[in-house]
């Protein structure tokens, strides 16, 4: 199926025309076009272009508006204001456009792939082994998820990459204590059920890092074991890398459980942690230290930068090797890069992160641009920064006693409360007591995702789960719920078949809704060009809006002629496709029945 031409586009391109073929200097200016209330768009680009051609705006723009070529497409337009044009289209066009995009098979909604597709490396959801996931993981992974749907969509090459912490001293301690007390990593319960299972590894887990760690502070000769332990980890010790092993296994029980509740595909072979570019950071120092980029420092190895400085007033280098020639973080992000742009050949590198870590990777990604690895054209790097999650009372989420939120408990939370809605409707619906649990939980955890993903990254946002889980309001459930009007609608239309009529004339409702609509592929463009899904969020939510307006105005199946019951069921139709395949690219389902 052809892509389709959106109705924008159209205009623009007809505004273009007239525009040359009125002023030889406004060839390749952008009539700035916008939607508007007052007529269907509103163009503004001939005021900048008149000042600079210096005509007066109302008659430059009277002439152009004699030269538009108005064909099929454009019911009126006219001259307002100091020279704004208002252009009203035609609803044979409307429909037109809208029918095309419903017979697409593909289900793309007529919405092309982009011209240039290039490679992007995304590096989210990067929980750590042994360690149990908090928020900020959840906003990683629930944010990075929405972008890599969004991207494959408009048909760029997506590599993930799950950069969990699986490296450092910590396993010294970790590894020998396993040594000393080999069954403590044993599962007693549930094999084959991902959730309890998962459970268990994390408790095993907790409980061992938190044994081991007491006797690491209270023990002289453990600590010195544990010590020694380290240094057998780098050197590749084998009985060492497999206990080391045991703990990365363990943990991806536990990751996997979490991810599966979120609903969520991570795959294996995408998980390259920390250790996977062991093998790289003697040789990225080397480059460095070679080409000048880093240099030593009181036997660190460092990059210096002129613009970042530490309170007092010193230089804060970034440190690739520290003097005792151990490598950190920073050495092994700069070896991900290598990995990324020479073997992946990579044209974007994404990293979706705690903006808590924005001043790491500023110096990272310059280290990487001073060694030619990045540049400012063909391979950029991108921190998709995000705020912190805050409780209702607007301080960093806590539990009561002040620990860090466990991600499930929290997941299970908003599921319960979703379950509850649900059952509440359940009866009049027709769900079985399976449908209430299986809707329940993509009530839930879209709320969950809808409230990470529809407030712009870098903003801390509010944990508020009544807020999340309101039928009324910017929330994911109420986006569901308009999904599953339209359906239930569809079902109880008997004979009618959802048929588009472009010979009907359009309720201002039905045209508000029809434009919209059309707007799909462009919002999506934008959003995988710009990275903010919340721009998508926003998009559906305007869309449900448009809908519970047209349902206000425009009855559906008791329309004043059955021709007109068919035209509204295809406009309902495309509605609800364009809403399931928005929140698909959320990540979040729409249950046909609510
Ligand atoms: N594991 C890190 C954390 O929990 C996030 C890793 C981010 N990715 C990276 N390439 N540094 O904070």
């Amino acid at each position: 199926m052809a892509p389709v031409t959106s109705l924008t586009a159209s205009v623009n391109a007809r505004l273009v025309d007239a525009l040359a073929s009125t002023l030889p200097e406004a060839d390749g200016v952008d009539p700035l076009l916008r939607r508007s209330d007052r007529a269907d768009y509103q163009a503004n680009g001939i005021l900048a272009l008149a000042k600079k051609a210096k005509a007066n705006p109302r008659e430059l723009a009277t002439q152009v508006v004699s030269r538009v070529e108005s064909g099929e497409l454009i019911e009126e337009i006219e001259v307002s204001g100091p020279g704004f044009l208002n252009i009203t289209l035609t609803d044979q066009a409307i429909t037109t456009n809208l029918a095309q995009r419903y017979a697409d098979a593909d289900a793309r909604l007529g919405v092309p792939l982009t011209e240039h597709p290039g490679t992007t490396v995304i590096d989210y959801a990067q929980p750590n082994v042994a360690k149990e996931m908090h928020v900020g993981h959840l906003r990683s992974a629930v944010i990075g998820d929405a972008v890599v749907q969004i991207l494959e969509f408009t048909g760029e090459n997506v590599i993930r990459r799950h950069h969990i912490g699986d490296w450092g001293t910590q396993f010294g301690m970790l590894i020998q204590y396993l040594d000393e007390h080999p069954h403590e990593l044993d599962h007693k319960d549930a094999a084959g059920d991902l959730q309890a299972s998962g459970e268990a590894a994390m408790s095993n887990l907790d409980r061992l890092y938190k044994t081991a760690r007491k006797l690491f502070d209270s023990d002289e000769e453990f600590k010195t074991r544990a010590r020694r332990r380290v240094v057998d980890l780098q050197a590749g010790d084998p009985h060492t890398l497999a206990t080391w092993q045991k703990f990365v296994d363990e943990s991806k029980i536990y990751f996997f459980s979490v991810f599966e509740k979120l609903d969520m595909e991570i795959r294996d072979p995408d998980i390259v942690g920390e250790s996977g570019y062991n093998d790289m950071l003697a040789e990225t120092c080397r480059l460095l230290e070679e080409q000048g980029v880093a240099v030593r420092s009181e036997g660190a190895l460092c990059v210096f930068f002129d613009d970042i400085k530490g309170p007092d007033g010193n230089p804060v280098p970034l440190i690739v090797q520290k003097s005792d020639g151990g490598y950190g973080y920073a050495a092994t992000d700069l070896s991900a890069i290598r990995d990324r742009v020479f073997n992946l050949k990579a044209n974007s590198l994404l990293y979706v992160v705690d903006a808590r870590q924005s001043l790491h990777f500023k110096m990272v990604f310059e280290t990487a641009r001073r060694a030619g690895w990045l540049n400012d054209e063909d391979v950029k790097a991108f921190q998709l920064a995000f705020g912190t999650v805050l409780g209702k009372d607007g301080k960093p989420f806590k539990t009561r006693e002040g620990e860090t939120v466990r991600l499930v408990d929290l997941l299970d939370e908003a599921i319960d409360r979703a379950t509850t809605v649900v059952r509440e409707k359940a009866e009049k619906v027709g769900l079985t007591e399976e449908e209430i649990v299986e809707n329940g939980r993509y009530v839930g955890v879209g709320a969950v995702k809808y409230a990470d993903l529809s407030t712009s990254a870098v903003r801390d946002y509010k944990f508020d789960l009544d807020q999340m889980v309101s039928l009324n309001g910017d929330t994911s459930v109420y986006l569901q719920y308009a999904y599953a009007r339209i359906q239930s609608i569809l079902r109880k239309a008997g004979e009618a078949r959802p048929t588009a009529h472009p010979e009907l004339g359009l309720a201002p409702a039905e045209r508000a809704l029809g434009l919209h609509l059309d707007q799909f592929g462009e919002t999506v463009a934008e959003v995988a060009e710009s990275y903010e899904p919340h721009k998508l969020a926003a998009y559906l939510f305007k869309l449900a809006t448009l809908l519970t307006a047209f349902y206000d105005q425009c009855p559906v199946l008791k329309a004043d002629t059955p021709t007109q019951t068919e035209n509204r069921l295809f406009l309902v139709d495309l509605t609800a496709r364009t809403l399931h395949r928005g929140m698909a690219l959320l990540g979040i389902r729409t249950p046909d029945k609510l």
